[in-house]
């Protein structure tokens, strides 16, 4: 009797969590974007592009807003200029962030770790035609 009254009690426990789980995924709220720096890993093309686009945004967009430059209009991030600067593949972008050379911010790898760099540095490519 005992026994049965002790299985019968864990399995609603056991039901409550599960139901209580999943009441509490269903209205998952999608708003933390800190979620993207927090898991760099990002496995899908999709994914990455967005990662890159989010960096893109928090640090360089102020100076290149759509691929452009503000500060020095012949050095925007779109293809002509960049192949006109023998910038052509992910390495050329991440060189010039961690050693600009004149106006542009500099980012060292406490700021933008090389993994977030090249994923901005492709994003920069891919996107800037
Ligand atoms: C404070 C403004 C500023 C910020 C922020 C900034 N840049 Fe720049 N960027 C510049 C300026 C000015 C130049 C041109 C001179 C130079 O290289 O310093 C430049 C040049 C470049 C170039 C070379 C473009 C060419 O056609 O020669 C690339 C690539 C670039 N930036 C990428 C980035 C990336 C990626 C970020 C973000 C991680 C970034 N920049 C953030 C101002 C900025």
């Amino acid at each position: 009797m005992f026994k049965t009254t002790a299985i019968a009690y864990s399995a609603a426990v056991v039901a409550i969590c599960f139901l209580s789980a999943c009441s509490k995924q269903e209205p998952q709220k999608t708003e933390s974007p800190r979620t993207a720096s927090l898991h760099p890993a990002a496995s899908s093309q999709q994914e990455q592009i967005q990662t890159g686009e989010a960096l893109f945004r928090q640090f360089c967009f102020n100076c290149h807003p759509e691929g452009g430059n503000l500060l020095d209009t012949k050095k925007t991030l779109h293809g002509p200029d960049l192949r006109r600067n023998q910038i052509t593949v992910p390495e050329d972008i991440v060189k010039i962030m961690r050693n600009p050379r004149s106006r542009m911010l500099r980012f060292d790898p406490e700021t933008i770790p090389d993994k977030d760099a090249r994923t901005i540095a492709e994003y920069v490519l891919k996107t800037f035609r």
